[in-house]
């Protein structure tokens, strides 16, 4: 308990010197910054969702019914967070027919946490419903309506939500924390011939109505409320598996993702039972910000990662294994979001040791170390730590490596130090311990220190412990990851730069994705128009479909004004709109004169096409700064 002590100290004053140029107060770990609601006094623990999907209006319209608990005496106003929502009317609902209006008021706008929606309730019973009528705002940050040319298949328009981190307030009045976990049911209308599916379960091979019904018996926080509605199709994948995506894209999908259920059965086997009965993909289009989206029951995933040769089903791996590190134990704020993203990036790479090989891991492993060490290069210090001050920030600014692969090389630290059968077994009691719930950094460290560290003193030293938590960069005791193979690229690679072989006479008839991209993101800053073209010719990689390949060539391409990738460049941009593989190539773009020229004609015609999350990245890259005045009036 010392040891424990000291660290909170510790931690304190790193905190207290890292914002010290923000004369900010000292942080309460358990406080969510990034809330506006009161669920230590009255907590939402049901909600039932009756909503119409317009997609001429670009509106969700309908009602919420929110079952509240109450937790301190005489409470008498509900406080949720809502953004953009325009609230109609608010009802306690005393029956199933009985509805008494009650008062409401919007808060004060913040930009970034939108504003507090307060209804009055009444200081007893101890439970009570309260009904809220209301639609959403066109822009609603959580949602994205594409026109049909948007989609794969061109003839249907398309919807889906993305509520992580604070988005969930734009189109569901709620108590917007991860603190705060909650059931739910939903009926959901759309217009005849689309889908409707959320992250819960439906009838099982319901046919295509216009009316949908979900449910979601295991309480979830508000950041995994997901809807989407399209033209999908269902194919099975496994027992318990199954992909959602356009027609014209389900089987090459299904091929694609064929590897899911093992790898579901691979991480049940490492870390305990799977306590969402079923896993499903949907595959989104290409405009979806992200990666992946941990959904409960149905991951979203972007199709950026169909290469043809499931080289890139990580991703899979990596959002499978939230089910157990975020979606079952959650972290409490976003400051401890390295406790999702940190421990899933560990489950992820132990399924693609155990379907795919050490040698493969390892690549995986060294692409991410890399990825790790080219943000710290960029971030500021006070940025580097693990447990992250956000306070008075979008909490997508802790959206790093240092969340993922700092997070994840502190749990091989930790593995390294006990030995990899006491960390599994230590990893599955703990989220067997706090299943359903959320946990700060602080009680992470504190069940830790507990469960592993006493049981073995003298394996990780409090300061060494200290470090990992709180202080910037990468520890020197860290122990990084290698590959051989990687080795031998590298090798191919300078044979090519010192002259001694053509690219067209390297090995490389054996290199899957991930060779390639290590090859790709290691070559020196500057290569010659010849090298360009030499390199381009035998191996086209401006014609690459496998969109990571090409991510990492077009950045070679920029920063080397090689023309010819340039019209490749317009495509991609203006066809995927997934942030990681865009936002590097507009962040190069600006660097240079003419790159800002191209950067800014680009986006112009990109823009409409992103999603609201990936246009609020790129705006701030891409132009020109507003005055400082109408900036903080918005
Ligand atoms: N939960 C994240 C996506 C996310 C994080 C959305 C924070 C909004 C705010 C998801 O699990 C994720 O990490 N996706 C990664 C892929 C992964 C393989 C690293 C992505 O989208 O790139
Ligand atoms: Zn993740």
């Amino acid at each position: 308990m010392l040891r424990f002590t000291t660290l909170a100290i510790a931690a304190f004053l790193w905190q207290g010197a890292a914002c010290a140029g923000a004369e900010q107060s000292s942080i309460d770990p358990s406080h969510d910054y990034h809330s506006l609601s009161n669920p230590q006094s009255l907590k939402v623990e049901h909600l039932e969702l009756a909503l119409d999907v317009d997609f001429d209006a670009r509106r969700l319209s309908g009602t919420v019914d929110l079952r509240v608990r109450r937790l301190e005496p005489g409470a008498r106003e509900l406080i949720l967070d809502t953004r953009d929502l325009v609230i109609r009317q608010a009802w306690l609902v005393n029956g199933p027919n009985f509805l008494v209006p009650t008062g409401f008021r919007l808060g004060d706008r913040d930009s970034i946490l939108g504003r507090a929606l307060v209804i009055d309730v009444p200081s007893e019973p101890n439970t009570f419903v309260v009904r809220i009528s209301y639609q959403t705002d066109p822009a609603a940050t959580a949602l994205q309506w594409l026109a049909p040319a948007q989609t794969a298949g061109k003839q249907h328009p398309f919807l889906f939500s993305q509520s992580q981190a604070i988005q969930a307030r734009s189109w569901i009045p709620l108590q917007d924390t991860p603190q705060v976990r909650a059931t739910y049911r939903a009926t959901i209308h759309t217009p005849p011939g689309l889908r409707a599916v959320m992250g819960a379960a439906s009838e099982p091979g319901a046919a295509r109505g216009r009316k949908y019904e979900f449910e979601m018996t295991r309480a979830i926080p508000s950041y995994l409320m997901a809807l989407a509605v399209g033209d999908l199709d269902f194919r099975r994948l496994g027992a318990r598996t199954g992909v959602y995506a356009e027609p014209v894209i389900a089987d090459a999908a299904a091929n694609e993702f064929a590897d899911t259920e093992s790898m579901l059965e691979t991480c049940e086997q490492l870390f305990g039972p799977y306590r969402w009965d079923r896993y499903d993909l949907l595959i989104l289009p290409p405009s979806f910000p992200f990666g992946g989206m941990e959904n409960p029951r149905l991951s979203f995933i972007t199709p950026t990662v169909i290469a043809g040769d499931r080289s890139l089903v990580a991703l899979i791996a990596h959002e499978l294994a939230h089910s157990w590190s975020g979606n079952l134990v959650t972290n409490a704020t976003w400051r401890d979001f390295w406790l999702n993203e940190g421990f899933t990036v560990f489950l992820e790479r132990r399924i693609m040791e155990a379907l795919y090989g050490q040698r493969r891991r390892d690549m995986e492993d060294v692409l991410g170390l890399q990825s790790l060490q080219a943000d710290l290069a960029t971030l500021e210090p006070h940025d580097q730590v693990l447990a992250i001050d956000l306070r008075g920030r979008d909490p997508d600014e802790g959206v790093t490596e240092v969340a993922y692969e700092k997070g994840y090389l502190f749990l091989e630290y930790l593995e390294s130090r006990v030995g990899r059968e006491r960390f599994e077994t230590f990893l599955r009691e703990y989220f067997d311990r706090y299943a359903f719930q959320s946990v700060t950094t602080e009680e992470f460290v504190a069940y830790l220190q507990e469960h592993l560290l006493d049981t073995a003193p003298a394996v990780v030293s409090a300061a060494a412990l200290d470090a990992w938590l709180h202080a910037p960069g990468l520890p020197a005791d860290a122990v990084l990851p290698q590959s051989d193979v990687f080795d031998q690229v590298d090798a191919q690679k300078q044979a090519w730069l010192t002259g001694t072989r053509p690219a067209g006479e390297l090995d490389t008839s054996a290199w899957t994705t991930q060779e390639w991209l290590h090859f790709l993101d290691n070559l020196p800053q500057h290569l010659s128009a010849p090298q360009m073209s030499e390199l381009d010719a035998a191996f086209h990689f401006t014609q690459a479909g496998n969109s990571e390949i090409a991510h990492s060539w077009l950045r070679v391409a920029i920063r080397n004004r090689y023309q010819p990738a340039l019209p490749r460049l317009e495509s991609y941009l203006t066809s995927i709109g997934r942030r990681k593989l865009i936002k590097p190539l507009y962040e190069d773009l600006m660097k240079s004169k003419w790159g800002a020229i191209e950067a800014r004609r680009i986006y112009a015609l990109a823009r409409p096409g992103y999603h609201p999350i990936a246009v609020t990245t790129l705006d701030a890259i891409v132009l020109p700064p507003r005055p400082a005045a109408t900036r903080s009036a918005t």
